[in-house]
């Protein structure tokens, strides 16, 4: 049995595909067989759905209401509709990867041209969440089922600086939810996102800062762990955290799942795998014990030879379940593993 048939009863299982997949039949049938819901490695971020090249052309024209472009989502959203799978949308506020004439006076491209104001920014941002939302729910209805509508606001035991609390102020996630609330359909659950979230310090923040207002107001209905692990992540910590957001009214999803190995020794993949089944157990265990409500797990990536982790940690990773020629590594048979025994044991 597939990851996603294995694991059918308890969560979705996902893959953060990149935009290449879709020349290539083999990995195409082998998401299918493994996963059911995927998210869009870069494609969906406002990087590559706003047109810079119209907003520039007329920037008065669209200085409310920001040009978008749906065409490097397309073919994601259709396989996924074609093919029965979830997606997760991701992600629609972050201080990464939204370029920074988006919050410049006239969509300036110049380095430094002066930011507009709020009332601007909050219009951008209103429309861009409303566009964007709206022509996705009528295109592809009921495809994505989650939307990461702001990721990693929270950076030093506060909210992050960045050119939203520049610009509109420490109130700006807020004033995404509220959009996202208005606009999203009443199946999509919203989720804030982001990484290191076990980490004591930063998991009181999040509660603090961003958690607790947004369900005062019952705009939030998801909490997402990005999960970006390394060998010595302490499970331990990581229990404490999760136990600590699934005590709140919220879904969990772990959402950008991969462990960093850079040895690929078969000593050292059997840590890798014995790792995964430590994870997994502990998630089967949270949910049987009602600690959690988890309702998805993605896999940030398909296989070693496509993970993001070799770029940005300068040495080639090993962190996932699939080796470069897609044939499963010892962590894949260690993760169904986990929930072989889990079912055998209910
Ligand atoms: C963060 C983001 C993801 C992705 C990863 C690294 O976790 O949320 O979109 O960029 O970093 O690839």
């Amino acid at each position: 049995m597939s990851l996603k048939e294995s694991y059918q009863s308890f969560f979705k299982i996902g893959a953060a595909i990149p935009a290449g997949v879709f020349e290539n039949h083999s990995v195409l049938e082998h998401i299918l067989t493994e996963y059911n819901s995927i998210t869009c490695e870069n494609d969906m971020k406002p990087e590559n759905l706003l047109d810079a090249q119209k907003n520039q052309m007329e920037p008065e024209k669209y200085d409310k209401c920001p040009a978008v472009t749906f065409d490097r989502i397309i073919n994601y959203m259709d396989f996924a509709q074609n093919n029965g799978l979830g997606v997760r949308g991701h992600t629609l506020i972050w201080h990464n990867q939204t370029p920074r004439w988006f919050f410049a006076e006239g969509y300036s491209i110049k380095e430094n041209a002066p930011l507009a104001n709020r009332e601007t920014i909050l219009a951008r941002m209103e429309n861009y969440i409303r566009v964007v939302l709206e022509y996705i729910q009528q295109r592809w209805p009921g495809v994505i089922y989650a939307w990461d509508v702001v990721n990693e606001a929270v950076d030093n035991g506060g909210l992050r600086e960045s050119l939203w609390t520049q610009t509109v102020g420490e109130d700006f996630f807020l004033h995404a939810f509220r959009f996202a609330r208005k606009y999203a359909d009443s199946r999509v659950s919203l989720f804030y996102n982001d990484y290191s979230t076990f980490i004591p310090w930063k998991r009181e923040a999040i509660c603090k800062h961003i958690l607790s207002p947004l369900l005062k107001e019952k705009l939030i209905d998801g909490m997402g762990m990005q999960s970006h692990f390394d060998m010595d992540t302490d499970l331990n910590e990581y229990k404490d955290g999760l136990f600590c957001f699934g005590a709140l009214p919220l879904q969990i999803q772990i959402t950008e799942l991969d462990i960093h190995n850079a040895d690929s020794s078969e000593a050292s993949m059997k840590l890798l795998a014995e790792k995964y089944e430590k994870l997994f157990q502990l998630l089967l265990k949270t949910i049987k014990e009602k600690k959690a409500d988890i309702t998805g797990v993605t896999f940030w990536g398909i296989h070693d030879d496509m993970s993001w982790l070799t770029g940005f940690r300068g040495e080639k990773s090993y962190p996932l379940l699939f080796d470069g020629q897609l044939q499963p590594k010892m962590a894949y048979n260690s993760v169904l593993q986990a929930v072989h025994t889990e079912l055998h044991s209910l």
